[in-house]
């Protein structure tokens, strides 16, 4: 059984005592096995003597108005029996008022114009929540090693460049999405979607597919081909309401050219319902 613990005293306690090296895998619970497969990879990485810490916590200051932050799932007993299960000694599970003792704290950090564009564009203010509670938790956790999943690809990209740029003494380690059997990316949103919503979410992942199978054409074909999945998608029932789909310079999150070279992100967001998904396929040109 994994240890729960509630208060940063609690877990710098728990902390000092530990040996080896320290990982974290932040989340905000109704964990599944895409949060599993970072625990795993963190266990890996830091081996038995390591620490493995997962954080659940979600984080208001991450949700715009008239986002699910009410109706989010929260599923702890369950939450630690997975991460136990994945290799998790410890999950930090604390209260709003532990992060935010003052209420909405007055000093942020900014998550700049990488985090202003796609997700940033759609969700103002979402990166600047991340940001600012990932470095909190980085100080409460003091981890070697940070483990990030690909699914959330400009999440991954504007914590990197943080770490970077903020001198955070961190690794950020990105991890590959993982998908069920219809290759929908897991997600803890996709429990808000009826049985026919599912089926309209496949769409998702099949632009992306279809684009990466038109990858020798170049980035242009990609678009195209991924785009038309999606318009005849909008025409499904229930609907694929695009959001944005982008071919993307991971380096810095602009539109690739299309003339672009070496790795991008194809990368998808729409509604279906009232549930908001995302996802993104790797492609090197
Ligand atoms: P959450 O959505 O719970 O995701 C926690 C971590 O799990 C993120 O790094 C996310 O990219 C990863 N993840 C989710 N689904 C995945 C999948 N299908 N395959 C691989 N990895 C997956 O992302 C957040 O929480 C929050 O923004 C957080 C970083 C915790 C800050 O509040």
């Amino acid at each position: 059984m994994a240890e729960l613990l509630h208060t940063g005293e609690e877990l710098r306690q728990r902390l000092v005592a530990g040996a080896g090296g320290r990982g974290v895998v932040m989340t905000m619970g109704a964990l599944h096995e895409g949060h599993a497969t970072l625990v795993r990879a963190a266990r890996e990485r830091l081996g038995p003597e390591g620490t493995v810490v997962v954080t659940v916590f979600v984080n208001p200051l991450q949700f715009g108005a008239g986002e699910d932050l009410d109706r989010y799932p929260r599923t702890l007993e369950a939450d630690l029996e997975l991460a136990a299960e994945a290799g998790a000694d410890v999950v930090f599970a604390p209260p709003v008022e532990e992060v935010y003792p003052g209420g909405e704290p007055q000093v942020r950090i900014a998550a700049g114009p990488m985090g202003e564009r796609y997700e940033g564009a759609s969700r103002p203010g979402h990166f600047d929540g991340v940001c600012t509670v990932v470095a909190k938790l980085l100080h409460l956790t003091a981890p070697d090693v940070a483990f990030f999943g690909e699914k959330d690809a400009q999440q991954l990209a504007v914590v990197r460049r943080m770490a970077t740029d903020l001198n955070f003494p961190v690794e950020v380690v990105g991890v590959p999405t993982v998908r069920e059997g219809d290759h929908v990316a897991l997600s803890s949103r996709n429990r808000y979607l009826s049985e026919v919503e599912r089926v309209s979410a496949r769409e998702l992942s099949r632009a992306l597919l279809t684009g990466v199978q038109v990858a020798p054409k170049g980035p242009a074909a990609v678009r195209r081909a991924a785009q038309a999945v999606l318009e005849a998608a909008a025409g499904a029932e229930p609907p694929v309401v695009l959001d944005y789909l982008a071919l993307i310079d991971p380096a810095d999150f602009t539109e690739a050219a299309d003339d672009h070279t070496g790795e991008a992100v194809l990368a998808v967001a729409a509604r279906v319902g009232t549930t908001r998904l995302i996802d993104n396929v790797r492609i090197h040109f």
